[in-house]
């Protein structure tokens, strides 16, 4: 087989590739390891920027975005018992959009479906040659297990942070920052209202806490948990008494609790490659950089990778100018490393660090009420968390 790029990977990142690329016309194969329904389903953050929302509308994936997501024009910071404002609108200008995004990979399959692209799921044994060539090939074994061989003109790496487009990369290839986390997220979806219409971010000397949402009847909570937490140890009574505690305010906050229906444990790690690419393999989204999900920058980011790849790729298969795909690690890494101070700053804020000591604990309050009470702190975590401008 013949194709122009090879786009591994159908998480969010190689979805809106494949879709920004075939509506430009270029020849695109899509391969993902899951299966369709999985891939549908699986629980994910769930705010979009400003600019993601924009860029969605743009190219004609705002409809259900703008009929189902939540437009919030602040979130609550949640410490010394009682709730700081954080005024989004009133201090960018912008809002976020809360809307999962399972339902944006669902977006973008209906999207491939209704014009009849392909998306290769189940696929196996997917291997990389040739990445220094100006043909790279690519080696799998499709769903019904026949191998098949594909040349093409770029590689696109978009399978994730456990995908195999990385390791791929010969060693002194690519320079890896990394820094892990001494806590994890429990977090739960509940077949009940949200608590609050916005999100609270908590700081609680037993740990941090998120009250976020998916729709009004749908409630999104996190917990900070040890990183070797088991699931099991979490019965649906404890994880209800344990958000109790730590979302408690002095006044009469009380929270909804129903049934769960999601419960999972995530690390937190910050992590960056560079350079975003190899050759003719461009790496984007989680195959090229992790962010802890405080800050809700993870999709985001993916997102802005490939508004900046589809371009490149354009330029360079549509026109045979590299000038965009050359600068294309140099500009992604810029923003990448923004998010990455961003996503370490609001996760350093409001955890409870096991191995802080006491001076630690009095700067990080003193950091939150700061934030709290000066506009000027108030507008950088705003102008951040919003998003920043697409390169
Ligand atoms: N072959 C084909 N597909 C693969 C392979 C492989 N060897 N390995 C992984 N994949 C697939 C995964 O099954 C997944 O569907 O690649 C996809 C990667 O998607 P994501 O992990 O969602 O990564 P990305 O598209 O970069 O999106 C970034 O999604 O993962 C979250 O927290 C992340 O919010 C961030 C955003
Ligand atoms: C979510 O709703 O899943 C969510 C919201 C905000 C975050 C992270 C996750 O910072």
């Amino acid at each position: 087989m013949r194709t122009q790029v090879v786009v591994i990977g159908a998480g969010p990142a190689g979805l809106l590739l494949s879709y920004l690329l075939r509506s430009e016309g270029l020849d695109v194969v899509l391969l993902e390891a899951r299966s369709r329904e999985y891939v549908r389903k699986r629980m994910r953050a769930g705010v979009c920027e400003q600019p993601t929302v924009e860029l969605l509308r743009e190219i004609g994936l705002g409809t259900r975005l703008d009929a189902e997501g939540l437009r919030h024009e602040g979130f609550s910071l949640r410490f010394d018992g009682s709730d700081h404002r954080v005024a989004l609108t009133e201090l960018t200008g912008k809002a976020i959009m809360v809307y999962g995004q399972q339902e944006i990979v669902k977006d973008l399959i209906d999207a491939h479906e209704a014009k009849g692209w392909p998306i290769e799921f189940e696929v196996s044994g997917v291997s990389l040659s040739g990445l220094d060539t100006d043909r790279p090939r690519v080696d799998y074994r499709d769903v019904t297990g026949v191998s098949q061989v594909v040349d093409a003109d770029v590689v696109a790496g978009c399978d994730g942070f456990h995908g195999i487009s990385r390791p791929a990369v010969p060693a002194g290839g690519l320079r890896a920052f990394d820094r892990q986390y001494p806590f994890a997220w429990l977090g739960v979806l509940a077949q009940t209202p949200p608590s609050s219409e916005e999100l609270i971010y908590a700081h609680h000397e037993r740990g941090f806490a998120l009250h976020s949402m998916r729709s009004p009847e749908l409630t999104r909570a996190y917990l900070q948990v040890a990183p070797d937490e088991k699931l099991a140890d979490w019965s649906d009574d404890r994880i209800w008494s344990e958000l109790s505690l730590r979302l408690k305010t002095d006044a009469d906050f009380s929270l909804h609790e129903g049934p769960l229906l999601d419960k999972s444990i995530t690390p937190m790690r910050s992590h960056v490659v560079e350079p975003m690419r190899y050759g003719r393999l461009f790496l984007a989204g989680d195959a090229a950089h992790i962010v802890p999900p405080t800050g809700a920058k993870g999709m985001n980011l993916a997102v802005a990778d490939i508004r900046v790849l589809s371009r490149a790729l354009v330029e360079l298969l549509q026109h045979n100018s590299s000038e965009l795909a050359e600068s294309y690690s140099d500009t992604c890494l810029k923003r990448v490393w923004r998010a990455e101070h961003f996503s370490w700053y609001m996760t350093s804020m409001l955890h409870v660090d096991p191995d802080a000591d006491v001076f630690q604990h009095r700067l990080q309050l003193s950091q939150l009420r700061y934030t709290a009470s000066s506009r000027a702190a108030a507008t950088s975590l705003a102008e951040n968390y919003v998003g920043l401008p697409f390169a």
